[in-house]
């Protein structure tokens, strides 16, 4: 297998990376049923928590001493119940020996709300009890696996990887709050129905945690956002993603924009494995016939 991968199949195992072979992980899991994205893609909460259970111990066997595992998650809200689905996730990292080591809100323009306009409530009813405010932020956790060791890094390569400083102190990364447009909910975009996150997310993430060269890895990578933007950013890319469905998407997301920054898609391998499933279009459906209702 080269350096640059994507398996199509289940990320609880990801038997084609050895131990402490990944450097950084960047992810997005699938959000517990939401509405929008994933009806009904898990029988239960608890079934759904299991799934970050299983790939949380995977990702501590890969990732290497001290590194970052970086998740993009939020509370889900289904049929009125709000799900802790932030706590649980830090809980089980933390159980599973991680280091929680920050927490960043990623704050969306005040024009989107694409889940539901909740405060309207208040207007219909302006009494006490029926505050249901709308949702603007998810969170970033970070996990780090122990322990960094500076000095183990070659210099010439740490230099290679120097932050933009300017960058850092315009654009606000300083704060543990980032202010970044999402991806734009329009019908024709490559991601749609998959929840992806704007390569910005990424791109941050990459350029803070980890250094040129190294091996980036999303356990569900949807579209390619992080494979994309890893490739980019110097860094080699690994991705597990379950629907197979989801191939064409990737490889045409992972298509040079600007040959000279990146590499080409031919250096990605695409692996198929058996448990890999066929979701989209049937979660697609079940949007389309919640929407007719
Ligand atoms: C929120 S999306 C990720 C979007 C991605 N960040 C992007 O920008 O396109 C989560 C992805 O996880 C995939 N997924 C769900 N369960 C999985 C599993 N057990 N193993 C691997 N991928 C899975 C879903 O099919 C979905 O594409």
């Amino acid at each position: 297998m080269g350096k640059n991968f994507i398996v199509f199949g289940d990320a609880q195992n990801m038997a084609e990376l050895a131990d402490h072979s990944v450097h950084l992980v960047v992810t997005s899991p699938p959000y517990f049923n939401a509405p929008f994205d994933y009806p009904d893609l898990f029988p239960s909460y608890e079934a759904f928590l299991q799934l970050m259970e299983t790939v949380a111990k995977e990702l501590k066997r890969v990732l290497s001493q001290g590194r970052i595992a970086a998740l993009v998650v939020d509370d889900m809200l289904i049929n009125g119940q709000k799900y802790p689905i932030v706590a649980d996730i830090t809980k089980i990292f933390i159980d599973t020996g991680f280091k929680y080591r920050e927490r960043i809100v990623w704050i969306k323009p005040e024009g989107y709300i694409r889940i539901s306009r909740r405060s309207g409530v208040l207007l219909q009813h302006p009494y006490p009890m029926y505050y249901y405010p709308d949702n603007l932020q998810e969170s970033i956790l970070i996990f780090q696996n122990g322990d960094f060791d500076y000095k183990q890094i070659d210099p010439e390569i740490r230099q290679k990887s120097r932050i933009d400083v300017q960058q850092y102190q315009q654009a606000k990364w300083y704060l543990n709050v980032w202010q970044i447009t999402n991806v734009l909910p329009n019908n024709n975009r490559l991601e749609k129905g998959i929840a992806a996150f704007p390569p910005e997310i990424p791109s941050r993430l990459i350029q803070l945690f980890s250094y040129v060269g190294e091996t980036v890895l999303d356990p569900f990578a949807g579209s390619g956002t992080t494979l994309k933007t890893a490739l980019e950013l110097g860094r080699n890319a690994v991705g597990y993603e379950i629907d197979l469905e989801l191939m064409d998407i990737v490889r045409r997301k992972l298509q040079p924009d600007q040959p000279s920054l990146l590499r080409q898609v031919d250096e990605i391998e695409f692996i198929i494995r058996d448990d890999a499933r066929h979701l989209r279009s049937h979660l697609q459906q079940q949007v389309q016939k919640r929407q007719k209702r």
